[in-house]
């Protein structure tokens, strides 16, 4: 066989200038083309000419990523192209079969910023907000634009594969890397992750959404039975991958390390093949997630096709099992080919040109306007914001206002050159600040990192650094030399470990007193405050919310978050972003609360390659069913803080005319209603979409979102009218009795919302006969009677 770089060597040298394209090639000169270099050919045909030509252990090889150097800890062995990658998968040098670079990850291309031998150049990646951030925009072509910046410097750098989006569903509030994932709701994070493959995509790299699936925790990850009833699975679990797969089709898939009702995610046939490939019509390659499964034989048998980062173990399992009979080579076959049909289409293979130079400073813009649009207004008491007038002096409390938490840790973390705290965005915006405050919460942060040591590893994530306390006559002192407080209160989370409910989800005492005293203070001479949150998921904040004039969710922005906070703040964007996730009163009304992270099974702490903690055996059982975030307020009348969709306005919209194609259901409805813009500034607004299905023979959820649109920037008094389609998918519920979605005969309510709690307008339909929508397989049956929680 030839090899296939130099094939790709002649054609960038041919086709210099337009390295994207490709072309065959008669590079033998021998008259002949051979099916592998005709572009013109499938990458199924192509790639399965290649296939023959491999021994058995090529093939092999090609199944097994080449290992990993953990962050910090670099081996010579493993040469990395891009240091930083998170892996790489195994050359074939002789036949010209390029490695692939696999790179995280969710708000921005995860390499390292600096170079050994390399004191010239920086390899800074741009950090975009965090995936609930952007999630909160509900712009499906704003993310887009997002993945496109962020495919760029994928392909830039050198990289074939971003290992991104994440979009499991946010189950709990605890969860350490909900800030990785969109939303609480499949259809939301669904559309998400599918503009964001597209994205990224369109550019000519690969994604791999994840973690497939139900990876809702991060205590015992690798080793937690998660039980869960096939419904919960397929309506709430499922889902939202069922649809990036079907509008996107992403290069790959990344399965994930949890089990699911007794089968690892990676081992777990009736998952990866029978759903994702036969119910779904996937047709890319599926990954396991790093380090997981335990049986790599299985893992192939499962349709599992690349184990990464991959280890000699797995290499020499998969070959023994093949040689002695005990694993079909046929499966080594189906896998390999759809390894080498990603490496077909990998930029890498293609000879690309990348200069490690993309356009960081147009992709900071995009950074910023994401995170603008991401914003959400929880409270403005009396238009406390925008401060329009800038001759005024803001005294900005709360460490995290000086040091801004741009995004989360871990894998989900970026490298970026530089995050825009509160204070430097708002004096780029033009505002003053109170000096003498910001010299005092600088000096303390100063010494208080200086105390600490640098963490060890990538797994060592540094305690926050407690509030700075400061005394009601310190306070009072600012109240004189300031116009307005504002008061950050920062959370961070990621990877290897889930919050805490005490002093995370809730407040300290510390933030409790300094909320309670600044507001005091400033409101006994008129004064007003402001809360920014600069948090990852959802905190309590029933208990002082009213305490204070505004409140901002300005999430984890991105390196330019100061900077997107004051265009919200001096009202040079109107905020238009709604909450995908329910905001609860108090951690025990979320409807998991009793079932997170569930119980350990035994008090031995199991170890993997290399020593790494696994954690110990342990299950979660998903009682709450289908019952997860509003699907449970609405259904349960339990008062969340504030409700899914939720989110204000500078102005306010009306909602008029909402009309349907059809009383009667034949095979979609569309549903159109007028927004108008009847405030006194420009500003765009959110449309939800809910339906309420009659009574049938499953219990339902009392709402449930359907779409979504967002409306233009409307400019005062202008008016919008928007379209929103209901398919017969969009009215089933999914039956475990039957393995079908089905729907009921009878009366649909569609009701258009601002939130989940906030209804304008409803108008009804009727189905005339119960439909089968879809019959799927019978998979992911758990072994064990589920007691549901709420019914
Ligand atoms: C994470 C993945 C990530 C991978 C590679 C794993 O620990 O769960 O999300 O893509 O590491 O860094």
């Amino acid at each position: 066989m030839k090899p296939l770089f130099l094939s790709v060597f002649f054609l960038s040298i041919a086709f210099l200038g337009c390295q994207d394209q490709q072309q065959s090639t008669d590079l033998n000169g021998n008259g002949t083309i051979e099916v592998y270099e005709d572009t013109s050919r499938s990458l199924s045909n192509r790639a399965a000419d290649i296939l023959p030509r491999l021994s058995l252990e090529q093939k092999v090889h090609l199944l097994v990523g080449r290992g990993m150097n953990m962050p910090g800890s670099e081996s010579p062995e493993i040469k990395e192209k891009v240091p930083g990658a998170a892996g790489s998968t195994y050359p074939l040098d002789s036949l010209g079969i390029p490695s692939l670079t696999l790179a995280d990850g969710p708000a921005g291309l995860r390499i390292q910023p600096h170079r050994k031998g390399d004191s010239t150049n920086t390899y800074y990646a741009t950090a975009f907000p965090i995936a609930s951030m952007t999630a909160s925009s509900w712009d499906t072509s704003l993310v887009k634009r997002v993945g496109k910046a962020m495919g760029n410097e994928v392909k830039e750098y050198g990289v074939d594969i971003l290992l991104a989006p994440a979009q499991n569903i946010h189950r709990n509030p605890l969860g350490g890397r909900n800030f990785e994932y969109y939303s609480e709701d499949p259809l939301l994070a669904g559309e998400m992750s599918a503009a964001m493959v597209n994205g990224v995509e369109s550019t000519g790299v690969g994604t791999s959404i994840k973690h497939f699936a139900a990876n809702n925790q991060e205590t015992n990850r690798m080793l937690i039975n998660t039980i869960a009833g096939e419904r919960a699975l397929r309506e709430i679990y499922l889902r939202g991958f069922k649809r990036s797969v079907q509008q996107a089709q992403p290069w790959t898939v990344m399965s994930a390390y949890n089990q699911i009702n007794g089968t690892p995610a990676s081992q777990n046939t009736d998952l990866l093949t029978t759903i994702l490939r036969e119910d779904w019509g996937f047709n890319g390659l599926v990954m396991t997630d790093w380090f997981a499964g335990q049986d790599p034989v299985a893992q192939m048998r499962a349709g599992n096709d690349l184990l990464m980062p991959g280890t000699p173990d797995q290499y020499s399992k998969i070959l023994e099992a093949v040689k002695s009979g005990g694993l079909d080579e046929s499966v080594i076959d189906r896998n390999v080919q759809r390894v080498l049909e990603t490496i077909l289409k990998s930029p890498t293979l293609q000879g690309y040109d990348y200069r490690d130079n993309p356009d960081l400073e147009a992709h900071a813009e995009v950074a910023r306007q994401a995170a603008a649009d991401g914003m959400v207004l929880l409270e403005n008491r009396q238009n406390t914001l925008p401060v329009s007038d800038q001759s005024g002096t803001i005294a900005a409390f709360g460490n995290t206002s000086y040091d801004f938490i741009s995004g989360g840790t871990g894998s989900g973390d970026v490298n970026e050159a530089y995050t825009v705290s509160l204070v430097k965005g708002l004096e780029n915006a033009g505002y003053t600040l109170d000096a003498s405050l910001q010299e005092k919460y600088e000096q303390y942060l100063k010494e208080e990192k200086a105390d600490r040591p640098e963490p060890e590893s990538f797994f060592d994530q540094p305690e926050p650094i407690p509030e700075l306390e400061l005394s009601k006559s310190e306070i009072e002192v600012q109240v004189a030399n300031s116009d307005i407080a504002f008061i950050t209160i920062g959370r961070n989370s990621g990877e290897f470990a889930d919050r805490k409910i005490e002093d995370d989800f809730y407040l300290t005492d510390t933030e409790q007193q300094l909320i309670e005293d600044v507001s005091s203070a400033y409101h006994n001479t008129g004064k007003k405050v402001v809360v920014i949150l600069n948090i990852g998921n959802v905190i309590e904040t029933a208990s002082w919310r009213d305490k204070v004039d505004g409140v901002l969710l300005a999430w984890q922005g991105g390196q330019e978050a100061g900077n997107a906070v004051a265009d919200v703040i001096s009202g040079r964007v109107n905020p238009s972003g709604k909450l995908p996730t329910t905001f609860t009163v108090e951690y025990e009304d979320v409807p998991s609360s009793k079932n997170f992270p569930g119980k350990e099974l035994s008090d031995k702490e199991v170890t993997g390659p290399g020593g790494i903690p696994l954690g110990t055996p342990s299950e979660v059982v998903y009682e709450e069913g289908i019952y997860v975030g509003y699907r449970y307020f609405n259904t349960f009348d339990v008062q969340p803080a504030y409700a899914f969709g939720y989110g204000l306005s500078y102005t306010s919209f009306s909602y008029d005319d909402l009309s349907l194609s059809n009383n009667e259901f034949q095979d979609e409805i569309t549903a159109s209603v007028t927004v108008t813009n009847t405030g006194d500034v420009a500003g765009k607004e959110v449309v939800q979409l809910y339906l309420t299905a009659p009574e049938g023979s499953l219990d339902k959820p009392a709402l449930e979102l359907k779409g979504f649109s967002k409306t233009k920037k409307l400019q005062p008094g202008e008016s919008q009218a928007l379209e929103l389609v209901l398919k017969p998918s969009d009215l089933a519920s999914y039956d475990p009795d039957k393995s079908a979605w089905v729907a009921d005969a009878g009366t649909y309510q569609v009701k258009i919302g601002a939130s989940s709690a906030d209804i304008k307008q409803t108008a009804e339909f009727n189905v005339a006969e119960p439909l089968t929508v879809e019959q799927t397989s019978n998979a992911l049956t758990p072994n064990r009677e589920i007691t549901p929680l709420f019914k």
